[in-house]
């Protein structure tokens, strides 16, 4: 099962082009959708999900036709929306026997057999008769994640999932997406870098509703060796050295500033090559500095 997106665009009423011709091609696994806040993330993962429209564009997922065909869509969807609300009264027991049933899981031997298994799976089984207003956050996103396998899907959304999970939530949340994206297609979007290069096979940085880098993390970081340089610098050197070289992150360590800098050669004394990493990539990415183009072009030399 593929994902395959062609120039999908939506502008809202109010006038912003939140899609601006989005083309993805998004095989089994986990992918990655990385972007700044408004990047429109939320806004492509609702038009997949059926819940909105686009303006124009296509998006297949093997033979169904998701903009003209949601009934088929939502029968093979599994979602997690950025706002995943709970009924704080309900237990998760009863809250996902609730949505298996609309779902469309009718028979209640099967829903329970259902139901228990998937608590099980995201480890809260033992919690399930607690009211759902009394769960920390990442017990909250595991229920999320509870939800969105009811019915086995073949296309599972997750919308800034570990946003605001501690630590050591993010991994156990991270492990169970690893695990139930061995022949699905998983889509998580994120801002954090490290939830993509920890977890997905496959990445696109998008900002202002367009895709600006798409690829294999390892290969999108191969291609900026050499091209990073770093120097710690004065904080009120910053602002100049920022006018007069691209300069891609500024870090604070021990009260000085450590420099970031996209360039081919060392852009000024002082400077060391950096080993690239895939934050580096999206701000390279989201900072203009490097194109699909010029990315596949460094690949292939
Ligand atoms: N219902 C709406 N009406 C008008 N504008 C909207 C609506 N929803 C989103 N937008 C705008 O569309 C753009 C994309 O928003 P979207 O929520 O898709 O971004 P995002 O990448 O999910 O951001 P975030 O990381 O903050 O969740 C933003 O400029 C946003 O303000
Ligand atoms: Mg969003």
């Amino acid at each position: 099962m593929q994902l395959t997106i062609r120039a999908l665009s939506k502008q809202y009423a109010n006038g912003v082009q939140a899609l601006d011709g989005i083309s993805l091609d998004i095989p089994a696994g986990m992918f990655g959708l990385l972007g700044p806040n408004g990047a429109g993330k939320s806004t492509l993962m609702r038009t997949l999900a059926t819940l909105q429209e686009a303006d124009g564009g296509g998006a297949r997922l093997g033979d169904i036709d998701i903009l003209r065909e949601p009934a088929r869509v939502r029968q093979v969807l599994g979602y997690l929306p950025q706002d995943f609300g709970v009924y704080p009264k309900v237990s998760a027991l009863d809250l996902l026997d609730h949505l298996a049933r609309l779902k469309g899981v009718v028979n209640a031997s099967e829903r329970r057999a259902t139901v228990e298994a998937l608590l099980q799976r995201v480890n809260l089984f033992d919690v399930r008769k607690q009211a759902l207003g009394g769960f920390s956050g990442g017990m909250r996103q595991r229920f999320g994640i509870a939800q969105a396998l009811i019915g086995s899907p073949k296309l599972i959304i997750v919308d800034e999932p570990t946003a605001g999970l501690d630590p050591e939530e993010r991994v156990r949340f991270h492990n169970l997406l690893a695990d139930i994206a061995q022949d699905i297609v998983v889509i998580l979007s994120t801002h954090i870098v490290s939830d993509v290069s920890d977890l997905c096979s496959r990445l696109a940085i998008i900002n202002k509703g367009r895709v600006l880098l798409t690829g294999e993390p390892a290969a999108l970081v191969a291609n900026l060796k050499g091209r990073i340089w770093g120097a710690a610098v004065d904080k009120q050197a910053v602002e100049s050295l920022k006018a007069t070289m691209p300069v891609i992150a500024t870090r604070l360590h021990s009260g000085r500033t450590l420099l970031r800098v996209y360039a081919e050669s060392p852009p000024a004394a002082g400077f060391e090559r950096a080993e690239a990493d895939l934050e580096d990539v999206y701000f390279c990415a989201i900072g203009g500095h490097l194109t699909q183009a010029a990315s596949a072009a460094a690949g292939a030399a």
